[in-house]
């Protein structure tokens, strides 16, 4: 190979890689900014299983002005106390006052997803 040719090959091979590299990073960018965070996905899930499941207890939003029995969980003064765990457990196991358990019928993403849900809601 001449010095010439050598001389070409490394620069098709740089201003490749340049290509290269900024169409990853550009790509990268874009999804960024149009795709949700992890969190807000699954904010997303547990708002929508929240209106299947138990929108009709708690009513929309947990406002409390469900056609059943279920108390607000859009306040701070959780019965069972408003930390993550107890939330948790609250719909895993159910409780004794006529909260229904889900852990048969939610899997454990849906129920960290009803749990992150209910958490927003408390603000
Ligand atoms: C059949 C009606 C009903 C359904 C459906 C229901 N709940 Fe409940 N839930 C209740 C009642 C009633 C209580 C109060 C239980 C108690 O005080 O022992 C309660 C309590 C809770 C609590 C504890 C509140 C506190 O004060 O500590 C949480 C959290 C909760 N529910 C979340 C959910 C979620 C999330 C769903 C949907 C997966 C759901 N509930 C579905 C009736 C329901």
């Amino acid at each position: 190979m001449s010095k010439n040719n050598l001389r070409y090959s490394v620069q098709t091979l740089a201003v490749g890689v340049f290509i290269a590299t900024s169409f990853l990073v550009g790509g990268c960018d874009t999804d960024q900014s149009r795709e949700l965070t992890p969190q807000q996905q699954l904010l997303r899930s547990g708002k929508e299983l929240f209106s299947q499941k138990c929108a009709s207890c708690h009513g929309a939003r947990g406002s409390g002005m469900g056609s059943r029995n279920g108390p607000a969980l859009n306040g701070e003064n959780y019965r069972y106390g408003n930390e993550r765990e107890a939330v948790l457990k609250s719909i895993h196991d159910g409780r004794e006052d006529g909260m229904p358990a889900f852990s048969s019928v939610l899997t454990q993403t849906q129920t960290e997803a009803l749990t992150e849900y209910v958490l927003y809601l408390q603000r």
